[in-house]
């Protein structure tokens, strides 16, 4: 495959400093190193533009925390994957899961036109804050909620009027829900198979009813946040949730998808070096890619 790499240097969306190195750490991990070993043609297509915090002041306006140059960058990612050749597997980098706004909508609209797009998220968090409903002010809680067209009119028009079906959404490894949030995903409808649906069912059963759930979709986009596999797998990331997926149910999951043949793109996100014991964690997100991206075992 032809696998393009793009780095989404952001923390504007966190809550907690230090997730615009994930990137960083993730090539410093042997991300592309990896994939070639696989067989893949790999190119780095570097970071695109995001504004530091240090030149800007921080505040929220109507309950968001950096809007505008949180929009900059998700334009900017978005706008870099919608110009790729069909035939590239773009892998994008971040960054807090608000740069998710940019490359889902980036990645339906490559090629010209919108293809319908699913997305599996694989996360702690459910991320279907809207402004009102936000604890936290933090954009990185509220990609979903946007995505599917809730929320603030500017975050909702990243998708320049295309908008993520909410019955081709599926969440999986979800254990950290906010009161409020829970009742938008309740009333939008979205299919989250939380940490109990884990142990009860497994993973191959859950997996494989994800891919029948969006049996329809043309592309296939894997949001993979670093916080869904349990802390001690990977401590690198600001928002730790215990009781998340093992090594292994990680692994199962991007196997079983790989597999399927029918993912099309992928987002590593929220890794943090910061709070990362030796880079365990951007070791171990590699690892997931790789199997993703057809490493077996034997
Ligand atoms: N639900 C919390 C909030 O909205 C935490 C979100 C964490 N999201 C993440 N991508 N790590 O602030
Ligand atoms: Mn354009
Ligand atoms: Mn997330
Ligand atoms: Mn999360």
């Amino acid at each position: 495959m032809n696998v393009n790499i793009l780095g989404i240097p952001m923390d504007l969306g966190a809550g907690r400093r230090g997730v615009d190195m994930g990137a960083s750490a993730l090539r410093n991990a042997h991300l592309a190193r990896t994939l070639r070993e696989l067989g893949h043609t790999v190119r780095d297509l570097g970071d695109v533009d995001v504004a530091l915090p240090e030149t800007l002041d921080k505040h929220a306006s109507a309950g968001l925390v950096f809007l505008e140059p949180i929009l900059d960058a998700c334009r900017a990612a978005s706008e870099r994957l919608q110009h790729l050749p069909e035939d590239v597997f773009p892998i994008t980098l971040g960054g807090d899961h608000s740069v998710s706004m940019g490359t889902v909508t980036g990645n339906a609209l490559r090629g010209g036109a919108a293809q319908r797009t699913g997305l599996i998220w694989v996360d702690a968090h459910t991320d279907y804050n809207t402004p009102e409903t936000s604890p936290s002010g933090n954009i990185h809680g509220m990609p979903v909620a946007h995505l599917t067209g809730r929320g603030d009119a500017h975050l909702m028009g990243l998708g320049g009027g295309w908008t993520l079906r909410p019955e081709d959404v599926v969440m999986i490894g979800i254990r950290s829900v906010d009161a409020r949030e829970r009742e938008l995903l309740r009333d939008a409808g979205i299919k989250a198979y939380t940490m109990k649906d884990v142990d009860q069912l497994g993973i191959t059963r859950i997996t494989e009813e994800a891919l029948e759930r969006l049996s329809d979709v043309t592309r296939l986009h894997v949001s993979f946040d670093a916080d869904a596999l349990d802390p001690t797998v990977a401590p690198g990331v600001g928002t730790p949730v215990a009781g998340g997926l093992t090594y292994r149910e990680g692994h199962l999951l991007m196997e079983l998808l790989s597999e399927s043949g029918r993912v099309t793109s992928l987002d590593i996100v929220e890794v943090n070096p910061v709070l990362d014991t030796r880079n365990q964690t951007a070791e171990v997100m590699v690892g997931m890619a790789a199997s993703l991206l057809g490493q077996r075992i034997l």
